[in-house]
């Protein structure tokens, strides 16, 4: 194992009416806050008016900013950085999926001193503080819940990148799997991929952690049973939860413990997809993993194959990559370019910008050469 720390201050509920103490816990540090969500989705299932109804109740006042597309983009982060600057808040409230978490913790980081978050995202400048963020989850995926990462892209230099800083941790984060049942089958999908390769982008990190493997192949194999369960039962409080409770542990820390990193090129891969047509995230991953996978077969031979017995019980690489391809596609996340309507034209400005912004992972080095494989893969 390679010399760690675990580090996790989030104070995490979980379980059915898991929000309603949203108002309490908000009221002890302030009277007065920002929310943020997205588009339209928590004013149709009532998550909007529950929560509101639960700060009203605690005496909390709030000013709004919504609108946070999916894939956020860092100019809806500086709008609202300006509101809660304006509106003297004491604390951030993001209700809604990874995107809107992700922008609230930036927002959380830039609006008490005076930082530009894409400087920041950039690591150009160092806030040295955050307000508190806490966070009622819509989406059962990213993680974002649970750690220090925000991603965040910029229409202006052609990115979408991640950013890390335990001063974005969530305060609190509140999680009611039945908050997840609004959430269309394809969005579900993409969500349990994510999960998938988050364990993924840990398993294929740099040092040996045996105890972290069999905790990413419980995570992995957990979805793998779960999920298409769930696509022919959407309204499964219990599949819902199992899902919620994966993808959290996914991306808590614990796949990471005993690794010096994890490898982050597929995810790399996937933000330039995301970047360049606004595919979702999960579905960028269900491209780029197997055909990641492909590429680097003869390299990881062994690592990819004990991982296909651990989950799949098969015996090589080749049935591996194979028994994951297959799932992505059985519960509906596209596993090809094409499937994603990304044509056979496009892949000119896919290397194009995969040069630009030197997509690799940390630890398994990706240079052009690996780029033009890797997009024939995808196709
Ligand atoms: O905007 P609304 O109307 O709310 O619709 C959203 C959005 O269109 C909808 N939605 C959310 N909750 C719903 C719902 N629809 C019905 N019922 C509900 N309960 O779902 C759509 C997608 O939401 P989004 O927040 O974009 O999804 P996700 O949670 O997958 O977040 C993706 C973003 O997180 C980043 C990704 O790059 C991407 O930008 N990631 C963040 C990570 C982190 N912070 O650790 C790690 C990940 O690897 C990932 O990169
Ligand atoms: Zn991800």
């Amino acid at each position: 194992m390679e010399k760690f720390i675990a580090f996790n201050p989030v104070k995490l509920h979980f379980g059915k009416n898991a929000a309603e103490n949203i108002g309490s816990a908000v009221k002890k540090v302030t009277d007065n806050a920002l929310l943020v969500y997205g588009r339209k989705s928590i004013k149709e299932n009532g998550i909007y008016d529950f929560v509101a109804g639960k700060l009203r109740e605690a005496g909390v006042r709030f000013t709004e900013y919504h609108g946070i597309k999916a894939n956020p983009v860092v100019d809806d982060v500086e709008k609202a950085i300006i509101l809660a600057r304006e509106s003297n808040c004491g604390a951030v409230i993001a209700v809604g999926g990874g995107s809107v978490l992700d922008s609230a913790k930036i927002i959380a980081l830039c609006a008490k001193g005076n930082h530009d978050p894409w400087k920041v995202m950039k690591y150009e400048q160092k806030p040295d503080s955050a307000l508190p963020l806490f966070t009622v989850l819509t989406f059962a995926g990213t993680g974002s819940e649970m750690n220090q990462f925000a991603v965040l892209q910029n229409q202006i230099t052609g990115e979408k990148i991640g950013y890390g800083n335990n001063l974005i941790f969530p305060r609190e984060s509140f999680l009611d799997p039945s908050y997840t049942m609004s959430v269309p089958a394809n969005q579900t999908a993409f969500g349990v991929v994510d999960l998938i390769a988050h364990s993924l982008e840990a398993y294929f990190g740099e040092g040996e952690a045996h105890l972290t493997d069999r905790f990413i192949c419980s995570i992995i194999k957990e979805a793998i049973e779960t999920a298409p369960l769930l696509m022919n039962n959407l309204n499964s409080y219990e599949l819902r939860e199992r899902i919620m409770w994966a993808a959290t542990c996914a991306l808590n820390g614990i796949t990471l413990t005993g690794r010096k990193s994890g490898d982050w090129g597929v995810h790399d891969i996937g933000h330039t997809l995301s970047y360049l047509y606004d595919t979702p995230h999960g579905a960028t991953l269900s491209i780029a993993y197997p055909a990641w996978m492909k590429h680097m077969k003869s390299k990881l031979e062994d690592r990819i194959g004990f991982l296909g017995f651990e989950v799949f019980g098969v015996s090589n690489a080749n049935e591996t990559i194979a028994k994951f391809e297959r799932f992505f596609s059985l519960i509906g996340s596209p596993v090809r370019l094409s499937e994603a309507g990304i044509l056979q034209k496009n892949q000119d400005e896919i290397f194009t910008l995969m040069k630009k912004n030197k997509i690799s992972g940390y630890f398994h080095k990706l240079f052009e050469d690996d780029y033009l494989k890797i997009i024939e893969l995808m196709k």
